[in-house]
């Protein structure tokens, strides 16, 4: 190892709203940091790699980030832009700097210096050096896109793209399109491209909770005073009332309730943001899993045995992480997936000085808070 690094206390890699609040957390004790960005932009996933009509999903008292609330002029339910300029506000009030277009691809503790050497890769090719008693991980539960293997795809003759490069409907007018996953971004792209004319079906493969935002919501508030299993009873009974019986359309209700779901598997319930209707008027055909695709065509065969025309095909399914690929000696704090080892709320704290921050899968609420936890304990770390 080379001696030629930029020294600091604390490395935090990523600069979304988890690193943001850990970079604030920091500055409020006055400990010194280096926040590292592979982007050139401050929360990438919301700038660059978010449709047009997104809201946040959590109304605002659930998405603030650390000792910073949003303006009271807020609506409940921010939308992507308003989100962008509150995180702008955000870095340039606690002063945030993040060095961009440094993609991390490699840290290890060395055991000698008792500091953390992170080496990342920045324009034409180089790659710079930083050492920190400290790092934070805070790449995010959706740093890489997930798109599954399917047999013949690569030879499919229309568009093939992923839910982070979808903008808006403008374009697939008249178009069919087949959207791949019925999770949050794939019913509310569902509905925007139907919604500018496309011709739109969505493969809708397993068990899925549909919630409206106001149910959700409340559910969420409820869990202060009441047991969860008694939330999840309410907000099934919600949703049936509010949706009747959905598998005629081929949308089956899981067995399990929506909140022990999000909070065990990290896998949060479809907020209807009017995709439901549309499914039920016939607007949008629901279709079960995809099996392969027609090889040289654009005939996609699905598990039951039909097969259906497309245009273009969009993935909203989801993403991947990839920290196993460049930290190491992180076993302890983060699984292969990317995931944490240990059980919320014990899952930011690894062994070395290394942490996390918004890994827990309970969204920027969680984040915050791990963000706050991180920064006192290096603060107590560095008094003693
Ligand atoms: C469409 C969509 C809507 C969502 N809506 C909500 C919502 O309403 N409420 C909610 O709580 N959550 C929501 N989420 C989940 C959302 O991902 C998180 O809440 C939030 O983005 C987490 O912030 P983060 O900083 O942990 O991760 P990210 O926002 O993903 O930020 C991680 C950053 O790390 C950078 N990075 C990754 N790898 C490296 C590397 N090797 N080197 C350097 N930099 C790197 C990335 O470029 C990125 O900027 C939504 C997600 C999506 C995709
Ligand atoms: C396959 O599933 C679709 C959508 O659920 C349905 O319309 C079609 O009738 C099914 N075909 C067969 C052969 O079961």
């Amino acid at each position: 190892m080379t001696t030629d690094a930029k020294e600091t206390v604390v490395i935090v890699v990523g600069a979304g709203p988890s690193g943001l609040s850990t970079a604030a957390s920091l500055h409020k004790l006055s400990i010194p940091y280096i926040i590292l960005e592979r982007e050139d932009c401050i929360a990438s996933l919301f700038n660059k790699k978010a449709y047009d009509r997104l809201h946040l999903h959590l109304a605002k008292q659930f998405c603030q980030l650390a000792h910073m609330p949003f303006p009271a002029t807020y609506p409940t339910y921010v939308s992507r832009s308003d989100f962008l300029k509150y995180l702008d506000h955000y870095a340039s009030h606690f002063k945030i700097n993040p060095k961009f277009r440094n993609t991390v691809q490699f840290a290890k503790y060395d055991e000698d210096r008792k500091k953390w050497w992170v080496e990342a890769a920045v324009e034409d090719g180089g790659v710079r050096c930083y050492a920190g008693r400290f790092l934070v991980v805070a790449t995010g539960e959706n740093s890489d896109v997930f798109i599954p293997e399917v047999d013949g795809l690569s030879e499919f003759k229309g568009e093939v793209i992923h839910s982070t490069e979808y903008k808006s409907g403008k374009g697939y007018e008249n178009k069919k399109v087949l959207v791949v996953g019925a999770g949050n971004s794939g019913m509310e792209i569902a509905l925007d491209l139907s919604n500018h004319g496309a011709k739109t079906a969505i493969v809708v493969r397993s068990p899925v909770h549909i919630s409206s935002r106001w149910s959700i919501n409340f559910g969420l508030s409820l869990l202060r005073f009441i047991p969860l299993d008694w939330v999840d009873l309410l907000l099934v009974l919600l949703g049936k009332v509010m949706y009747g019986d959905l598998s005629k359309y081929g949308i089956q209700r899981p067995k399990e309730g929506p909140i022990l779901i999000k909070i065990r598997d990290g896998k949060y319930p479809v907020i209807n943001v009017g995709t439901v209707k549309k499914i039920k008027y016939g607007e949008i055909q629901v279709l079960p899993a995809l099996k392969s695709i027609k090889h040289g065509g654009n005939e996609v065969v699905f598990e039951n045995g039909t097969c259906h025309q497309f245009d273009a095909i969009l993935f909203a399914t989801g993403f991947k992480r990839s920290t196993h690929l460049w930290l190491r000696g992180g076993d302890c704090l983060l699984n292969k997936d990317g995931f944490p080892q240990q059980m919320y709320p014990n899952h930011w704290k690894g062994e070395n000085g290394l942490y996390c921050a918004g890994l827990a899968r309970r969204g920027l609420h969680t984040a915050a808070m791990d963000a706050q936890n991180i920064a006192h304990h290096i603060f107590n770390v560095i008094s003693k």
